[in-house]
């Protein structure tokens, strides 16, 4: 299935706004990546410059949304206009009918359910709005809290890919969970 180029699009739940990244969030972005659990988990650099938050916001977001191959969205409390995270959906050239998520929650805004709420909304765009089969979820193995959310998502756990998930110039095992299609709701 060919993946349009596309503009970007804003998804709304009950407390959230999630839309694409803009210049007037490079602060917001740098604070919050500061956070050492962000730094381990995900791909992002470390240390965090002021620089990665442009990088973000400037060049990296638009340009997944220009070609449709990887969409991000900075994720805000509606009531307070506060980031409260970040979520993405990278599609495979390869298998256009599959896409991979991916999360954070900037620290104050933790336990709140929020990662959960966003990524639900990401996941039905990408089901329902772009037609994928499959959406994947992988983390390095031990990453408890970002499986719980890809758990009450309706993300079911397939195992353990060794050696499989780079991040700056290291492989870890990861865990991989996919959610279909075609899973009951
Ligand atoms: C993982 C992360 C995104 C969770 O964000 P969050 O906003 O706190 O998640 P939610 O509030 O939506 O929590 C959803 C559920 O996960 C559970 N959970 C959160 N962190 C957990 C942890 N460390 N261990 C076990 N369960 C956890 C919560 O208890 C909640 O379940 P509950 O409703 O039954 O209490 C956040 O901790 C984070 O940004 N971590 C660093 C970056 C990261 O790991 N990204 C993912 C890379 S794969």
């Amino acid at each position: 299935m060919a993946q349009p180029r596309t503009e970007s699009v804003t998804l709304t739940t009950d407390r959230l706004v999630l839309r694409a990244p803009r210049e007037s969030d490079v602060d917001a972005v740098f604070a919050a990546c500061q956070d050492a659990e962000i730094q381990r988990w995900t791909v992002v650099p470390s240390p965090y410059r002021r620089e990665d938050a442009e990088f973000f916001v400037r060049d990296l977001a638009p340009e997944g949304w220009r070609t449709g191959g990887n969409r991000i969205w900075c994720v805000f409390e509606r009531g307070s206009g506060a980031l409260v995270g970040s979520q993405g959906l990278v599609l495979r050239p390869h298998d256009p009918g599959c896409a991979e998520v991916g999360w954070w929650a900037a620290k104050e805004f933790r336990g709140r359910g929020y990662t959960v709420e966003a990524a639900r909304a990401v996941a039905r765009y990408g089901l329902r709005d772009l037609g994928l089969r499959r959406l994947e979820w992988h983390a390095y193995v031990g990453n408890d809290g970002s499986r719980a959310v890809a758990e009450k998502v309706g993300f079911r756990f397939e195992g353990t890919l060794r050696s499989y998930a780079e991040q700056r110039g290291v492989f870890h095992d990861a865990w991989v969970a996919s959610l279909l299609a075609s899973d009951p709701a």
